[in-house]
């Protein structure tokens, strides 16, 4: 990835400070678990400093999320707190996804029970005082953009703190409604908070993630990884890959979107990218949550403020999925 398509100094200055081997990416994973939260996790876990999960109510409600939180940072044998966070939208009704994740948001798996409850409830004045207590962190939201946008609102001051905000939202085109994906149409005031935050910002959109997916020898690789952690994720991948292609037309495999948000910035050179201006649009009674990524050629065309993920070499970018598994598969 050339240098000078990333976005402002701090990007430029964590991926090479952070890239070191004995300097992990400092990172606050803020997720829904979730089936690929769920992988998110475990390459976060890997390759990345993870001071906490934060939970969001998203593709379950907020109870079902941070128990899942809570069951894979176990299962994982992690030292990350988990703080739960918020269980609506700013503004519109909650809504889940169980038609993709289950009830749970991780049916499929035989899971254990959570070793106790979260650290706390307050997941947005966590991710305030530990960017307040720590330059440089990574925010990695991989569902609806609420506990983030709370956070920036309440503390604006650390938006200059930050080292960037990597998402997995978007695209130039939805799965919850056509215009809109799921985790910006459940909270597009949140969304739009973010997206004009004014630092480092990488999105990873619908394009992308669909370029990734559990293709069924891919879900081999992890069934015939030993142990615990990759029976029941190859379990999860079963399911997750079974809605996907009980409710599409033409697809191999589920997309699994959320882990992309963590491995452009631990394996950058797997993802090809551009700079441009993305809104969200939070009116239009059919475009609600919709990114508006401008791709104009025109002189007039806002500054860029988002660095667009475009593609990944999706083979590469599953063996690290593969390898992290096996890391933790004991
Ligand atoms: C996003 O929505 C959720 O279902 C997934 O976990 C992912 O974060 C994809 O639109
Ligand atoms: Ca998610």
């Amino acid at each position: 990835m050339p240098l000078a398509n990333l976005i402002g100094t701090s990007v430029t200055v964590a991926c090479f400070r952070d890239m070191s081997p004995s300097t992990k990416l400092p990172i606050i994973l803020d997720c829904d678990p979730g089936h690929d939260d769920a992988i998110a996790i475990v390459v976060a876990a890997q390759h990345t400093n993870i001071l906490g999960l934060t939970t969001v109510g998203g593709n379950a409600p907020l109870s079902a999320t941070t128990r899942n939180a809570i069951i894979l940072r176990d299962l994982l044998g992690l030292d990350v707190p988990v703080h739960a966070g918020a269980n609506r939208p700013l503004v519109q009704p909650p809504f889940n996804a169980s038609y993709v994740h289950g009830e749970s948001g991780l049916d499929g798996a035989d899971l254990p029970e959570p070793s106790g409850p979260p650290e706390s409830h307050d997941a947005v004045g966590f991710i305030i005082d530990t960017c307040r207590a720590n330059e440089g962190i990574w925010l990695v939201p991989t569902g609806p953009l609420t506990n983030i946008a709370l956070a920036l609102r309440s503390a604006p001051d650390i938006a200059s703190r930050i080292a960037g905000i990597s998402l997995m939202g978007g695209g130039t085109f939805g799965n919850r409604t056509a215009a809109a994906e799921f985790n910006l149409w459940c909270d597009p005031e949140a969304a739009d908070i973010v997206f004009s935050y004014g630092g480092p910002l990488i999105m990873s959109g619908l394009d992308l993630t669909h370029q990734f997916q559990a293709l069924p020898h891919r879900i081999e690789m992890v069934r015939a990884l030993p142990g615990r952690l990759a029976a029941v994720l190859a379990d999860l991948f079963d399911f997750f890959s079974h809605t996907y292609q009980s409710r599409h037309k033409h697809i191999a495999g589920a997309a699994v979107h959320d882990p992309c948000a963590v491995m452009t910035l631990t394996h950058p050179h797997l993802f090809e990218r551009s700079l441009h201006h993305v809104e969200i649009e939070v009116q239009g009674a059919r475009t609600r949550g919709m990114t508006i990524i401008d791709q104009r050629d025109l002189r007039e065309v806002p500054d860029p403020n988002c660095d667009v993920l475009t593609g990944i070499d999706a083979d590469a970018a599953w063996q690290v999925v593969v390898d992290a598994i096996a890391h933790f598969s004991r």
